[in-house]
């Protein structure tokens, strides 16, 4: 995969995740929750920020920001049927996208790609650190 296939995919699976932190802030009963999932969610916005900057910085269109498939049908779980099966599935993504955004650092061809995912790898420990 090419690093500009690699910042689409990227994107994507940021949309996805900000747009599940959403329902998952929705869902909440407690404050405490409802702050940590905002706080997840707008640190995905930025990432997907991030990323529309470097395709648009090389003239690829990443388009309107539109929540999978997936994406979608996981929503629909966690409002309707098993917040808890949402909130342990973003758990495990939290794990995922850590372990991408390492593998990125590692294996990217572009430094414009390596660069971010160390930025944004420290931001997500230190909100975790912080809770
Ligand atoms: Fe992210």
């Amino acid at each position: 995969m090419n690093d500009i296939a690699l910042w689409r995919k990227s994107w994507q699976d940021e949309v996805d995740a900000n747009f599940l932190y959403q329902v998952l802030v929705d869902c909440a009963i407690s404050d405490k929750e409802k702050s940590l999932y905002r706080e997840l969610g707008q640190c995905e916005a930025e990432h997907i920020d991030a990323w529309e900057n470097l395709m648009q910085e090389h003239q690829e269109n990443p388009g309107r920001r539109k929540p999978s498939t997936k994406a979608k049908i996981l929503a629909w779980i966690g409002r309707h049927y098993n917040t808890g099966f949402l909130q342990q599935y973003m758990g495990q993504w939290e794990g995922r996208e850590v372990r991408e955004y390492l593998l990125l650092h590692l294996k990217a061809s572009r430094p414009e790609t390596r660069a971010p995912a160390a930025n944004w790898l420290t931001r997500r420990a230190r909100i975790h650190a912080n809770r």
